[in-house]
């Protein structure tokens, strides 16, 4: 038989270091299909808005690509300073209804049928068949070389970190690796 208590326990508070969250309902990452010229939408405010009202304690914004050709779709958003007002309407409205916003910060690696990348080919941890992107063209990753894994990649999570420290605290930050 089922455990009561261990049930009613799902409603009472969780501390996430200095974050306290109402209960412990979290809604996962589901890509919301609502970013257009990769910014958030307002349709994207009142979804995220709307799992708040309903009661959840952590909301989780879909997909922000550390860079552009992190992108799984071109449609996709990635972490820049345009995306900071919109998501910052975003956290205002679910902290309105009590609730905490969190966001997916991405990397696709090779899983990418973004038309739009800007290298020849998309970086990934091993050369591998893209089987998702053939029919546009991305037919296989390229390896990452260990020594541009630990420069510039750290760099753009650096980068892109700072891009949402801001949107969250609303001031700028640094972060260095
Ligand atoms: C339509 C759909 C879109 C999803 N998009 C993402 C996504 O963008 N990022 C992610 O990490 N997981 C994504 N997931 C996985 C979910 O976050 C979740 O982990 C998965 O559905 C398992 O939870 P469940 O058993 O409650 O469905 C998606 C799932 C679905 C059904």
């Amino acid at each position: 038989m089922m455990d009561n208590s261990s049930l009613l326990n799902a409603f009472s508070p969780f501390r996430l270091r200095n974050l306290t969250l109402r209960n412990r309902f979290i809604k996962t990452a589901a890509n919301e299909g609502m970013i257009r010229d990769g910014l958030p939408t307002n349709q994207l405010v009142e979804h995220h808005e709307r799992i708040a009202a309903g009661g959840i304690a952590l909301t989780t914004v879909a997909y922000g690509a550390v860079h552009p050709d992190g992108r799984t779709h071109e449609t996709h958003m990635y972490m820049r300073p345009e995306v900071v007002p919109g998501l910052k309407k975003l956290t205002d409205a679910v902290h309105a209804h009590g609730a905490a916003a969190s966001i997916q910060l991405t990397h696709c690696g090779f899983f990418t049928n973004n038309r739009k990348m800007t290298g020849k080919r998309p970086l990934a941890p091993s050369r591998i068949l893209n089987k998702y992107g053939l029919l546009s063209g991305i037919v296989c990753s390229k390896a990452m070389a260990t020594c541009s894994a630990s420069s510039s990649v750290h760099a753009t999570i650096a980068e892109k970190t700072n891009t949402a420290a801001t949107w969250k605290t609303g001031c700028v930050s640094r972060w260095r690796w």
